[in-house]
Parts: structure tokens; C-alpha cells; sequence
């Protein structure tokens, strides 16, 4: 079968994904110099930077959270076994002995099932813990202070606790998911396709739709966005 260059992440999609990107950096470096581990910015500047960080990450992830329902790319992340174990397989030996990739990616279904877990994951538990501990962290004193006493925290330890292991753990993806992006066809054609839009990918049916000469998504989604 041959291949097709096919059009998979909108431009919505592509640009969340490098914003998001972008301010998880910045806010990995100034808060871990919030927590003392180098001096760039100085204390004050490191708060207040991450402070306006904390506020385009809430804007971009309610935009984001919009975009995923109003496209219904929200089922790309719905969880699967099918192809699990054959996918574990492949990154622990085949990959190392140039094995065909287990899953196929087509426009309908972009992501593998071990991707599936791991984004759901980060969506679903990583960020929102980072998110709610650093909120909890920025408003910590104002609830009490306005007598709303349920969400009354005396001390701030086990919200810096969390936050900062929360941060660590979105460390931890990061670095795993740069390595996963250079194990496409070849190094870079994951990030090319996340930058560009358009992917190199089998050419069957699924894909029909969505080539360089026929840029209508396969769900009838025009772009224009
Ligand atoms: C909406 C998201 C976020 C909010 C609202 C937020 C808020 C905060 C606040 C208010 C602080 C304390 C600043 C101070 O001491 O005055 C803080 C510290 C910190 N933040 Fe965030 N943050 C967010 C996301 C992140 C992300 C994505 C990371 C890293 C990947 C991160 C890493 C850290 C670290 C390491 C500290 C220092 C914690 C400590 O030493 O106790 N934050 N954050």
C-alpha cells in the first residue's frame, strides 16, 4: 500500500498544543525556581511569571476543552485494550529491531492505545491536579478570609507538596513523550506533522478524505480553523 501526505492536526489543535507546551516550560522553570532550586528571575519575578503563566494555561485549557467537544476529537482519548500489550511490545523490543508499528494511524483514530492512556491520564489527572493545587496555592487565604470555611486550609504545606509533585510528574511525561514523538516513521515526522498539519500515513480508505487535494476532514468538518 502506498502512501499519502494526509491533513490530522487542525489549526486549533497544532496551536494548543505548542502553547501548551510553551507555558509548561516556562512554568516547570519558574517554579522550580519558586521552589529554590537555581536563581534566574529572582524570587518576586519567578512568582509573578508564573502567576501570568498559571493564567493563559487556564484560558488555553478552557479553550482546548471546548474545541475537543465541539469537534468530538474528545473520542480520539477514550481508552482501548485492543493492540495494548502489542503496542507495550513494540516500544520495549520491537522498536530496536526495526518491527512494523502495531497500530495504524489514520485521521479517525491518531492515537495508539498506549498514547490514549497516557494523554487521558494527563488530562484527566495531571493537569487538573497541577491546576487545582496551584490554584488552592494562589487563593489560599481568601476563602477563610471570606468566612467560607469548607475550603479552609491552615497551612499550605500539602498543597506545595502536591503542586510540586504534580510538577514533577508532568516533568516526567514531557520528557518521555519527546523521546515517543522521534519514534514515528522517521525522527522528526511527528513533529513535522504537528507542525505542518499533515502527515505522511498508509493510504486506505480512512485517509481517503483528508489529502493535500481533498482538504475535507473525514468529519465533514470544513477547515477553517
Ligand atoms: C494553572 C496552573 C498553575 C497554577 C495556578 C500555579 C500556581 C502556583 C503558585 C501560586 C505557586 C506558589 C508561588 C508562591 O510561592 O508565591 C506555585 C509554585 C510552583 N509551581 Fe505552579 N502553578 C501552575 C502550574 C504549574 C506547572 C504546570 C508547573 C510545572 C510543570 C508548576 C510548578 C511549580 C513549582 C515547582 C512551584 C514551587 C512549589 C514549592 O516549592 O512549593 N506550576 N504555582
Amino acid at each position: 500500500m502506498g502512501h499519502k501526505k494526509v491533513y490530522i492536526y487542525r489549526g486549533f489543535e497544532r496551536f494548543w498544543h505548542w502553547m501548551q507546551a510553551i507555558l509548561i516550560f516556562f512554568l516547570a522553570f519558574t517554579g522550580f525556581e519558586i521552589h529554590g532550586v537555581y536563581s534566574f528571575f529572582g524570587f518576586e519575578e519567578a512568582v509573578i511569571y508564573h502567576n501570568i503563566a498559571a493564567y493563559s494555561l487556564l484560558i488555553l485549557i478552557a479553550f482546548a476543552i471546548f474545541w475537543h467537544f465541539a469537534t468530538g476529537e474528545w473520542r480520539q482519548y477514550v481508552p482501548s485494550a485492543k493492540n495494548l500489550m502489542a503496542q507495550a511490545n513494540y516500544y520495549i523490543f520491537g522498536i530496536f529491531k526495526n518491527a512494523p508499528h502495531p497500530t495504524k494511524k489514520t485521521v479517525l483514530s491518531k492515537l495508539n492505545p498506549l498514547q490514549k492512556l497516557a494523554y487521558l491520564g494527563l488530562k484527566i489527572l495531571v493537569i487538573p491536579v497541577v491546576v487545582t493545587s496551584g490554584l488552592l496555592y494562589m487563593f489560599y487565604r481568601y476563602p477563610s478570609k471570606f468566612g467560607v470555611d469548607a475550603i479552609n486550609i491552615t497551612t499550605l504545606k500539602w498543597v506545595a507538596i502536591i503542586h510540586t509533585a504534580g510538577a514533577i510528574a508532568l516533568i516526567a511525561f514531557v520528557i518521555g513523550h519527546i523521546y515517543l514523538t522521534t519514534t514515528g516513521e522517521t525522527i522528526l515526522s511527528n513533529i513535522n506533522a504537528m507542525l505542518t498539519g499533515y502527515e505522511e500515513l498508509e493510504d486506505d480508505d480512512e485517509n481517503k478524505n483528508n489529502t493535500e487535494e481533498n482538504t475535507e476532514l473525514a468529519t465533514n468538518q470544513p477547515i477553517n480553523n
